[in-house]
């Protein structure tokens, strides 16, 4: 990091907060929120963090993720994640401070059958990507181009937190003890992102000043299907599991949820890499480094 900077994290207990934290940059002052310290559905709180902390960035990590349960709950969902980015957004205006809010590849339709460059036209297919994509405009709508950054990512996992990862190491060991498959979607394609790799763009975003619109996703593409086998097979071999379970694949028709997903949310994350000075990695690398983590706890 150039300089010392003074940044206001939100979600601090998330599965992307947690590795944020963990990899904190010198020269970086954090003032840490979890739920506890700030309620995010409470725009008044989110622009008084602003004007009593008055950091020179805003990271907006936090936001209301459960994909399915905000089909149910669309006022809670939009409070968080278009209400606090455009409340940070209004008051980092009067402030001087920038906005770097994190979204998401669930703004897109999943239609289009390639990567999504970032300034396409967002057309999110539920709640949960309507209200990220609120989120984006109203911060992009009250701050100058140059002081706010959206940094969209897909398929967030980590060795901490509720993930993808975490659920299928578990349910790897239990199908395979009772010799049972394990049936997983096969027709979404996108691609998974290691927190340990979405929190160096994070803070080499903060650290170049960027601006705009950035893509950010580990690299290669895979179905839930893929990536599920990947889990079993590098979860035995780092010793996580005794075996692994049949994964058997199935249609997103074969497993209803509340919320329709894109089909296909790769991000095209050209620009990104070289502006941000990050090499992409094959997300089954950064999936063995995950693994090898959460070994590493025990
Ligand atoms: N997870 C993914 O697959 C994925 C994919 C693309 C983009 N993203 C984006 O990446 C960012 C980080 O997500 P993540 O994976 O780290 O999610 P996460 O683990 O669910 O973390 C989100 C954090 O926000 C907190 N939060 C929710 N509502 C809040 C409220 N009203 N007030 C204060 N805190 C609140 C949560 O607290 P509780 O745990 O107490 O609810 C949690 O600590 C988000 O912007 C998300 O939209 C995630």
């Amino acid at each position: 990091m150039r300089a010392a900077l003074k940044v206001l994290l939100t979600g601090s207990d998330g599965q992307l907060g947690q590795a944020l934290r963990a990899s904190k940059p010198e020269g970086v002052t954090l003032i840490a929120c979890g739920r506890a310290e700030l309620d995010l559905a409470a725009a008044d709180a989110c622009a008084a963090a602003v004007r009593q902390h008055r950091p020179d960035w805003v990271l907006n990590a936090g936001a209301y993720t459960a994909v399915d349960k905000a089909e149910a709950e669309p006022e809670l969902a939009g409070a968080v994640n278009a209400g606090a980015p455009g409340a940070f957004a209004t008051a980092l205006a009067g402030s001087g401070g920038r906005l770097l809010q994190v979204s998401t590849d669930f703004v897109f339709n999943g239609e289009q059958g390639h990567p999504y460059r970032p300034e396409q036209h967002l057309d999110p297919i539920g709640v949960y990507g309507r209200s990220k994509a609120e989120g984006e405009q109203r911060a992009r709508a009250a701050l100058p181009a140059d002081r706010c950054c959206v940094l969209r990512t897909s398929w967030v996992y980590g060795p901490v937190g509720k993930n993808f990862c975490l659920t299928m190491l578990r349910l790897h060991g239990l199908r395979a003890a009772a010799g049972e498959a394990l049936a997983v979607v096969a027709d979404q394609v996108g691609c998974p992102t290691a927190t340990h790799s979405l929190a160096a763009a994070c803070w080499a975003a903060l650290s170049h000043r960027s601006s705009g619109i950035l893509h950010w996703s580990d690299a290669g593409a895979a179905s839930w299907y893929d990536f599920a086998v990947a889990i079993g097979e590098l979860g035995v071999a780092r010793g996580l599991l005794p075996q692994a379970a049949e994964v058997r694949p199935i249609t997103t028709d074969d497993y209803p949820t509340p919320a329709r997903r894109p089909s296909y949310s790769l991000l095209d994350c050209s620009a990104t890499r070289p502006a941000l000075g990050l090499e992409p990695r094959h997300w089954r690398s950064a999936l063995d480094e995950v693994i090898k983590a959460v070994g590493s706890q025990g």
